[in-house]
């Protein structure tokens, strides 16, 4: 019978019970590399890349661009191979637009977010080119209108609003509420506030709006609920203020397949439907269709990554619970500590013996909250040196890493036509003492 749990189709078992990524032995890497280890598939993640790029220019006529959004995982190569497929990028900091371009990045096709950029964040994006600033609150389109007055250029922006709309998927992702800390909102007149103002401004060029709900959305139905409400407001501004927006911006948060029960996302449709609705609503409205933009993070890397790690101890507390800890954890995947995320763990070593010990996965910090997951079944002799696998962690696993206990950062290697080659190495003693005096 197929394993249920093997979620994507670049994951194999060989007939020594091996687990097999991206064409290459789970057990093989661990030993080359050592754990804990991210490892990526490139050719996945280049594949969403174009299925992206062709569902949208497919679908909205070539009027469309899909943005990366690089919180999701960030390093120098992530940066080339997304410029290689024709995406631009969503940075929200100065090290992600530092690292974007030290990696040749174009940064005239780079879009600038985060809810409270400083002056030296605007400077630095301004010095390194960066094409467009989505611009969360007025104090800070009043920053980027005097810095760039001060240079004596006209800066692109878009607006972050609000639409008022809740994803329904967790909390802590969603982004799209009247409540919420970013944009401006539109049931409280702030957002035509704001638009009135960047109308204003001398060098501030409007070009578009942008939102973003929330994330491990299924469908296209959320994006068409927040495009009804954006385009009202883009005929508002037409009528009342005669402005034309050239760009709508619809965020990210397409979901990905964490455990088997999870929905499976069909990028294509999503999109299309969403175009068309889109198309619809422009015609009724009147007004000139603009540019959409989608920014998908997880979807495009998260099921390209799994980790690695050894077992060390196995504790069985009789009558209670067993505990299998290895050596990573929350520094390398906090997801479940914050989020109670699921995630998908298998034994790696040998994919054929029965999962007979239902067990919490754990990670090796002084904190009985690091634990990766709750309620996994392992088989019941496993021991010391085994290698486990934890599936779909390309995503907000390296990007939300931490040196908690002092710990090193595991390497990331990804693997191209079944060779794998370090695209991070391994955080050593001497790179975490480096910038102590
Ligand atoms: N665009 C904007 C403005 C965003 O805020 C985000 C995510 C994205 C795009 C990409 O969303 P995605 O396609 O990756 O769902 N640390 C959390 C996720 C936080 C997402 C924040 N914003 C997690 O581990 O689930």
């Amino acid at each position: 019978m197929e394993n249920q749990n093997l979620l994507y189709d670049n994951l194999k078992v060989c007939d020594n019970g091996e687990l097999i990524f991206a064409g290459v032995s789970t057990t093989a890497l661990a030993k080359e590399f050592k754990t804990p280890l991210y490892v990526l598939d490139e050719e996945l993640i280049r594949n969403r890349c174009k299925e992206y790029v062709n569902a949208v220019n497919q679908a909205f006529d070539g009027n469309a661009s899909v943005l990366y959004a690089s919180k999701a995982l960030s390093f120098k190569k992530i940066y080339s191979i997304i410029q290689e497929e024709g995406l631009g990028i969503d940075v929200v900091s100065q090290g992600e637009i530092y690292t974007a371009k030290i990696a040749g990045f174009n940064m005239q096709n780079a879009y600038f977010h985060s809810n409270n950029k400083t002056d030296e964040d605007i400077e630095f994006a301004l010095d390194n080119g960066v094409g467009f600033f989505v611009v969360d609150n007025e104090e800070e389109l009043v920053a980027i209108n005097e810095i760039s007055n001060s240079r004596g250029v006209t800066t692109n922006v878009l607006l972050r609003i609000t639409p008022g709309i809740d994803p329904h998927t967790y909390e802590e992702v969603a982004t799209g509420k009247v409540d919420s800390k970013f944009g401006s909102a539109i049931e409280t007149g702030q957002a035509e506030e704001i638009v009135k103002m960047a109308i204003s401004l001398q060098n501030i060029n409007l070009e578009g709006l942008h939102c973003h709900v929330g994330s491990q959305v299924f469908d296209g139905e959320v994006y068409k609920m927040a495009s009804e409400v954006m385009l009202n407001f883009i005929a508002l501004i037409k009528n009342k203020y005669n402005y034309t927006i050239k760009k709508l911006d619809l965020g990210g948060g397409f979901g990905v397949k964490y455990v088997s029960g999870d929905g499976d996302l069909d990028i294509q449709k999503s999109v299309s439907e969403v175009a068309t609705f889109v198309k619809n609503k422009v015609l009724s409205l009147g007004i000139k269709m603009p540019h959409i933009c989608f920014e998908p993070g997880r979807s495009i890397v998260a099921d390209a990554g799994i980790t690695l790690y050894t077992v060390g101890t196995v504790k069985r507390i009789t009558g209670y619970k067993n505990y299998v800890s290895v050596d990573g954890g929350m520094t390398d995947n906090p997801r479940y500590a914050l989020y109670k995320s699921k995630y998908t763990i298998l034994p790696a070593y040998n994919m054929n013996k029965e999962c007979d010990m239902l067990c919490s996965v754990v990670g090796r910090c002084c904190e009985s909250g690091d634990i990766l997951q709750e309620d996994v079944y392992m088989p019941s002799t496993i021991k010391r040196g085994d290698i486990i696998a934890c599936l779909t962690t390309g995503a907000y696993n390296y990007a939300m890493s931490s040196n908690y206990n002092r710990l090193t950062k595991p390497a990331i290697v990804m693997i191209k036509d079944k060779k794998a080659e370090v695209v991070v190495e391994r955080q050593s003693l001497e790179h975490l003492t480096m910038l102590d005096k």
